[in-house]
C-alpha cells in the first residue's frame, strides 16, 4: 500500500525561556487506508501532532516529511515549510485533508448546509448531490437548513464530519471528535464514520483518550512516551510507529 505520510525527526517546541513542552517524532509512516489512533493523556501533544499532520502548524525541525495523497502526487512538506510556501501547503490541505476539531468548529453564522458546502466551494467543485448524500449517510439530512447552534451536540459532530468529508479528501483527521458525547452516541457516530471512510478509501487519523473505544474500532495506535528532561524544565513527548 502507498505510504501517505512519511516523517523522520520532526520536532515542535512550545518553550518559554527554555521551559515547556517538546514534541518529537523520530519516525512515523502511515499507509493508504490505514487507520491511526493517537492516544495519550491530556497535554501529551495529540492536538499538536494532528495540527502538524493537517499542515496547519509549522514544525521547528524536520529532517524528512513527505505526503503522498494520491498516485503520482508527492509533496516534500519539509521543503515547503522551509521555504514558507504557505499557499501551496494550504492548497494541499484544502484538497486532500478533512479536519474535525474537538469542538466541531462549524461556523455559527452559516447554515449546516453552507458549512458542509464550504470545502467544496473553496475547491470550485460542482454543486452535485454529494452534500445530500453524505448528510443522509450521517443522519443529518433534516438539519441542513438550521444554524449549528440549534443542533444537538451529536448532530453537530455529525455535521462536522460531513463538512470534513464533503470534498472527498484522502485523509480525515479528527481530534477527539466524540469526547463531548455520551458513549453510545459516540460509538454510533464513529461506526458510521468508519463505514464511510472504508467506502471512500479514506485514511483516518484520530486522537482519543478513550482506549477501549479505539481498540473496538481496530485502529493502529502510535506509540507515545513522555519524560521530563533538561533538569525537569522540558516535558518531552515522543510519538512513533
Ligand atoms: N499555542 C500554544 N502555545 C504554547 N503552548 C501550547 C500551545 N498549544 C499547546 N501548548 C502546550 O503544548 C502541550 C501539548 O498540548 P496539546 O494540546 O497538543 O495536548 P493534547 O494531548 O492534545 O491534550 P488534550 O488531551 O488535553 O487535548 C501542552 O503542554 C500545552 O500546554
Ligand atoms: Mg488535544
Amino acid at each position: 500500500m502507498t505510504v501517505i505520510y512519511s516523517l523522520k525527526n520532526v520536532v515542535k517546541e512550545r518553550l518559554i525561556d527554555g521551559v515547556g513542552f517538546r514534541l518529537l517524532v523520530p519516525k512515523i509512516e502511515i499507509r493508504a487506508q490505514e487507520n491511526i489512533a493517537v492516544i495519550g493523556h491530556s497535554g501529551c501533544g495529540k492536538s499538536t501532532l494532528l495540527d502538524m499532520l493537517a499542515l496547519i502548524l509549522r514544525p521547528d525541525q524536520c529532517d524528512e516529511w513527505s505526503v503522498h495523497p494520491v498516485d503520482g502526487d508527492n509533496h516534500d512538506i519539509a521543503k515547503l515549510w522551509r521555504h514558507d510556501k504557505q499557499s501551496k501547503l494550504s492548497q494541499i490541505r484544502k484538497q486532500h485533508i478533512g479536519y474535525v476539531l474537538q469542538s466541531g468548529g462549524l461556523l455559527p453564522y452559516l447554515t449546516v448546509r453552507e458549512n458542509i458546502e464550504l470545502p467544496r466551494k473553496l475547491l470550485n467543485l460542482p454543486d452535485d448531490d454529494s452534500i445530500n448524500s453524505i448528510s443522509k449517510v450521517l443522519g443529518i439530512e433534516r438539519q441542513l437548513d438550521k444554524l449549528p447552534g440549534l443542533l444537538s451536540a451529536g448532530e453537530r459532530q455529525r455535521a462536522s464530519f460531513a463538512r470534513a468529508l464533503s470534498h472527498r479528501p484522502t485523509i480525515l483527521i479528527a481530534d477527539e471528535p466524540t469526547a463531548a458525547l455520551d458513549p453510545i452516541t459516540a460509538q454510533k457516530i464513529m461506526a458510521v464514520v468508519m463505514e464511510v471512510i472504508k467506502g471512500l478509501k479514506i485514511t483516518l487519523i484520530t486522537a482519543s483518550h478513550d482506549w477501549a473505544h479505539v481498540y473496538k474500532m481496530e485502529l493502529r495506535t502510535l506509540r507515545q512516551e513522555a519524560e521530563a528532561v533538561e533538569d525537569g524544565k522540558v516535558y518531552q513527548s515522543r510519538f512513533t510507529d
